[in-house]
């Protein structure tokens, strides 16, 4: 049987990020079940924003061909998103976008995303931990027809969360993180 794999995609840019840290910690969790896990940076995908026009004329860009290939080469995704004004940020959004748009040959478009499954976490300093934006994505995705595992993990005050190390303090975060991370790992195991 082959080894699983794992594709965990930060949904910020910015330098210390809370969620590339939540994703980083995401990663290490994975690795610890023993699956082949890749995380990405977005900007290894520069797109611009989405234009039928633009794709009219070019095409799909290649750097979103890129992605959605990476994507249809694991069996589970987690997305780490922050929330910006209650949502997603639009750079992820604009690349989920994109990617719903790829056709390969012989697939449908969108095809990627089809019964693939998902996982969705968010990290946010204040209280509610990015639910907002979780909400936002969970009925993305689902549009897109991915299969989104009911656990999710919205991490509050997130500027608190981590060591110095970057790693999880509280019991509960780890746990949380955990959860995720088997229910994500269960589901991938049976679509695989
Ligand atoms: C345009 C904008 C809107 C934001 N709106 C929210 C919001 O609705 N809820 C929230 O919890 N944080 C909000 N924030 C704060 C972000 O959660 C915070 O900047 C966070 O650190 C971004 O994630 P990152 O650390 O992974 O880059 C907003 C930030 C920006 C720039």
């Amino acid at each position: 049987m082959s080894v699983l794999k794992i594709l965990v995609i930060p949904g910020s840019l910015r330098t210390g990020s809370h969620n590339a840290k939540l994703a980083a910690a995401a990663a290490h969790e994975f690795a610890t079940h023993g699956v082949d896990v890749s995380r990405i940076s977005l900007a290894d995908f520069p797109l611009p924003m989405y234009d039928g026009d633009l794709q009219a004329k070019s095409g799909v860009p290649r750097h979103a061909v890129n992605l959605k290939r990476m994507i249809a080469a694991h069996h589970g995704v987690l997305v780490v998103t922050p929330e910006y004004n209650s949502s997603v940020p639009p750079l992820l959004k604009n690349t989920i976008d994109w990617v719903s748009r790829v056709q390969d040959p012989h697939e449908a478009r969108g095809e990627v995303f089809f019964g693939r499954p998902f996982a969705i976490a968010a990290a946010s300093e204040n209280r509610l931990g990015g639910s907002r934006a979780l909400q936002a994505l969970r009925l993305i995705l689902s549009a897109c027809r991915a299969l989104v595992i009911p656990n999710q993990l919205a991490l509050s005050f997130a500027d608190q969360a981590y060591d110095e190390m970057d790693r999880l303090r509280k019991e509960a975060d780890i746990e949380a993180l955990k959860a995720l991370v088997r229910q994500l790992l269960e589901l991938s195991q049976k679509t695989m």
